[in-house]
């Protein structure tokens, strides 16, 4: 093998030359490296490969990967000692053909474009069928001035695809780029985009991932979903491909944006009923456990426990945002109900929520007012139902777009905050009565340091009126701390509560006990759980709030 490697030492005269089979660009490309670092080598064409062979060292055969066997073979009636090809992506084998005692090969990781390509300083990925013929390649790779490292042929399509991804991948990225702009009406895309592309492509080659910077990198959610609209205007022919990238690119991305709590991939809106089937399928298909929080928006620590629980619980969790026309009734505050999606997006998105469902009201409602889900009057007649109050109409404009949910999302399980205590009662109640295959989950109240529940609707409340509602909550703890003393009377508690509202100028709509299943009215505690529960209207806002009682109370009472 010393005598093979002295063939490499340039010499004047042209002894027992390496003869490079092949004249496209790859062998033009060695040929022109090799005269200029004075190594003896020699170009045939495929078709002379026999002749020109003939007592040659090695041959290295330049050839389309489909044509390497066939080469190899035609050499095989007085093979040079050693035969070698430039391909990426094949191993050793079809060299064997030649029947030379050894075989190698030697693939620069550079790009060919032109006719001639300088490949001083450009790795070359090189193996042999024995440690001689793999140091022969180091040697020839060294003496045409380019770093050789060595792959193994198990790994060869490995490396290969990530020769693929880094180079013919990034032409097709940055030709998806200039269409985008081209379909936009952005001229002259390419001279644009040009000096973004070759900074991005050094500070990545200085820096790796952390040369990341843009929405997805920042976790900004709202942006990328403006993209992805923009996308699905001018180019939805390239959604997939954002898809593929933006989950990819979080994946890199800064700690927040790499591993949102749910740590699962970039949150989607979506915005139909087709949209969000055909997003969840491949989870259903793939057995994934399906959570589903539902809410009216604007959110707030309540809405982010409920989905906080659902991600401990679930692989994929949808939010569903939909500000519900029919459970306001007239003169309710629909119309003023606080909106703020793009806040909202970015708070379940930093949550590692997976499906945000917004829809509009006309793809909820497409043929207005129709099928309505009831539950019973006893529980949905009571309380906020009572006729006087916002009446049994509110309930059943609730039930009616949570099975209009449950039947969109199809989830194991649904999450509801036990602030809303007689909703998360109707709504076990309609999901039992009509067998919907659901688990229902009631989350504890989350409050503010002042004990005043979470809720939407706080935001109409000035700072003294905020100051006044905590009175609420202050007239549940002392009804609680009534009943831990002993008082079994249900009018002495209710008592308790209206005499914190009253220190605060509150007059309350209703403040009653009641079973906390059955809402029927209960005069005592009778050992089993009773809800007292209070609603009143602080300024311009009407507030509700509620406290378990008795019973097995650690489970029931669902404080957080
Ligand atoms: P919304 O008022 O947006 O509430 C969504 C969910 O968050 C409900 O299950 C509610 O009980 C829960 N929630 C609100 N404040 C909470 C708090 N402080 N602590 C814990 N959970 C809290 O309730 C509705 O929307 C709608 O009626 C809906 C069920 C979405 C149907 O339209």
């Amino acid at each position: 093998m010393r005598e093979l490697e002295r063939t490499l030492v340039p010499t004047p005269t042209e002894r027992a030359p390496i003869v490079v089979v092949g004249r496209g660009r790859v062998g033009t490309s060695l040929s022109a490296a090799a005269r200029e670092a004075g190594v003896p080598m020699k170009p045939a064409s495929a078709a002379d490969a026999p002749h020109a062979c003939r007592g040659a060292t090695a041959a290295l055969l330049c050839v389309p990967d489909v044509a390497i066997a066939a080469t190899a073979a035609s050499l095989a009636s007085d093979p040079p000692a050693l035969v070698g090809h430039v391909s990426g992506a094949t191993t050793l084998d079809p060299l064997a053909a030649s029947a030379a005692s050894a075989v190698f090969s030697l693939h620069p990781l550079q790009t060919f474009g032109g006719a001639s390509t300088p490949l001083a300083s450009a790795p070359a990925a090189v193996a042999g069928s024995d440690p001689a013929a793999e140091s022969f390649a180091v040697a020839l790779a060294e003496a045409l001035g380019m770093i050789p490292f060595s792959v193994p042929d198990q790994r060869r399509a490995a490396y290969h695809a990530a020769a693929s991804i880094a180079s013919n991948f990034f032409v097709a990225l940055e030709e998806s780029a200039t269409g985008l702009m081209d379909a936009a009406g952005i001229e002259d895309a390419r001279e644009l985009l040009a000096p973004l592309v070759l900074r991005t492509a050094a500070n990545w080659a200085e820096r790796g991932p952390d040369a990341l910077t843009g929405p997805i990198a920042r976790g900004d959610a709202a942006t990328v979903e403006r993209h992805r609209e923009a996308l699905a205007e001018t180019a939805p022919e390239l959604l997939p491909l954002y898809e593929a990238m933006a989950e990819r690119t979080r994946a890199l991305g800064n700690p927040r944006a790499r591993q949102p709590r749910g740590g699962r991939g970039l949150m989607r809106t979506v915005r139909t009923k087709a949209a969000l089937r055909e997003a969840l399928e491949p989870e259903r298909r793939a057995g994934r456990r399906i959570g589903l929080v539902p809410t009216m928006g604007c959110f707030h620590e309540g809405h982010l426990a409920l989905m906080r629980r659902a991600q401990a619980e679930c692989d994929i969790v949808v939010v569903s945002l939909f500000v519900n026309p029919t459970q306001f009734g007239p003169g309710e505050d629909l119309e003023i109900y606080p909106r703020d999606e793009a806040h909202d997006a970015e708070l379940a998105s930093a949550e590692g929520v997976d499906l945000l469902f917004a829809p509009s009201a006309e793809e909820m409602y497409p043929d207005g007012p129709g099928a309505v889900v009831e539950v019973d009057l006893e529980l949905t007649g009571v309380l906020d139902g009572d006729p006087e109050r916002r009446g049994p109409g509110h309930f059943h404009g609730v039930t009616t777009i949570v099975a209009k949910l449950f039947n969109c999302v199809g989830p194991d399980a649904a999450y509801f905050g036990r602030k809303d205590a007689q909703q998360a009662v109707v709504i076990e109640r309609m999901v039992h009565d009509l067998d919907f295959p659901v688990e229902i989950v009631v989350v504890p109240t989350v409050r503010e340091e002042s004990g005043l529940a979470m809720s939407s609707r706080n935001s109409y409340l000035d700072a003294a009126e905020r100051e006044r509602a905590a009175a609420l909550s202050r007239g549940l703890r002392a009804a609680e701390r009534a009943a831990a003393e002993g008082e079994r009377s249900a009018e002495a508690l209710v008592e308790a509560v209206r005499a914190e509202l009253r220190g605060a100028e509150i007059e309350p709509e209703y403040v009653e006990a009641r079973d906390a299943e059955s809402l029927a009215p209960v005069n005592e505690l009778n050992g089993r759980p009773v809800l007292v529960a209070v609603a009143a209207r602080v300024g311009r806002a009407r507030l509700i709030d509620s406290v378990v009682l008795g019973g097995d109370t650690d489970k029931a009472k669902g404080e957080a």
